[in-house]
């Protein structure tokens, strides 16, 4: 394709997810796009670019924006944070008032594996009064989420069998989430650069393995409304590649916790 096309797929993508492509990232516009191209009856990415340029096309930019995201995922991803959260949890109960619903957002929560672990995480520790909130940019994952039905290849990537065996039945050759795990999820589309500030409180957010395919500016605006988002005393988790550090001041790494950040308090009139 040439390089005005690219740079502009590049552009919408950008301007619609804070997804950054690269021009080495060419090969994988071809790889992903081109079902869509097919599916589509357009000939090439350029034709593609150029029927981009109509603002009527929001479907199209839409599909291609959701091709172009990465979705790998899998339960109990690095282990580490879920860790973290089996410790945290009980702690941060008893500051809440009796009856508190603890609120935990799992954002770009794909396919809902995290989500899920989230889940089974509290259910061991007996924490039923809790909702589970995954969002992600792409519908598709999100319906996937929300069906809670997984492949033997998927439950085998890091699901111990003993909860394998306590939260799943198999179903077809597949495996569906037991209906008390499921019940404790909430799943909807939600992109992460929009306003989050009708979300309300959570005690503790997931944002994993996202931020790595923003920008500093980016990432910096996704922390900051992480950061007001977050309880006084609550966590947010972020992937083992991804930090704050020189991106936003509201939040700070947990000493001796890797990947996990606590809200900063912020000067009363402060910004
Ligand atoms: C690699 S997956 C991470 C899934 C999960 N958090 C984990 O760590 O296993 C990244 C997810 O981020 C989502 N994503 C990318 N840009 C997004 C945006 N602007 N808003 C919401 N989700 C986004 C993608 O659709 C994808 O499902």
């Amino acid at each position: 394709m040439n390089a005005e096309g690219f740079a502009s797929i590049a552009a919408l993508v950008k301007a619609r997810s804070g997804i950054v492509l690269t021009p080495d990232k060419e090969y994988m516009l071809e790889t992903r796009l081109t079902p869509l191209l097919k599916a589509q009856g357009i000939q090439d990415l350029d034709m593609l670019a150029m029927r981009l340029r109509d603002p009527r096309a929001e479907s199209l930019a839409r599909t291609v924006t959701e091709a172009l995201t990465t979705n790998e995922s899998s339960f109990f991803r690095d282990g580490k944070p879920f860790d973290h959260l089996k410790r945290l949890v009980p702690g941060l109960l008893p500051a809440r008032p009796a009856g508190h619903r603890l609120r935990i957002w799992s954002a770009a929560c794909s396919t809902g594996q995290e989500a899920y672990s989230v889940a089974m995480v509290l259910a061991d520790l007996g924490v039923r009064n809790a909702e589970i909130y995954g969002t992600d940019l792409s519908r598709e994952v999100v319906e996937r989420a929300r069906e809670g039905v997984f492949t033997q290849f998927e439950v085998q990537r890091g699901l111990p069998v003993q909860m394998m065996v306590k939260y799943f039945r198999q179903e077809s050759g597949r495996w569906r989430v037991v209906p008390e795990l499921r019940a404790m999820a909430r799943f909807e589309e939600r992109n992460l650069l929009s306003d989050h500030r009708m979300l309300g409180r959570f005690d503790v957010i997931f944002c994993r393995n996202v931020l790595i395919y923003f920008d500093p500016p980016t990432k910096g605006r996704v922390l900051n409304a992480m950061a007001a988002q977050l309880a006084p005393d609550g966590v947010l988790y972020l992937g083992g590649a991804e930090t704050v550090l020189g991106l936003t001041d509201r939040l700070a790494a947990v000493p001796g916790e890797r990947g996990v950040y606590a809200p900063v308090a912020q000067r009363a009139g402060a910004a």
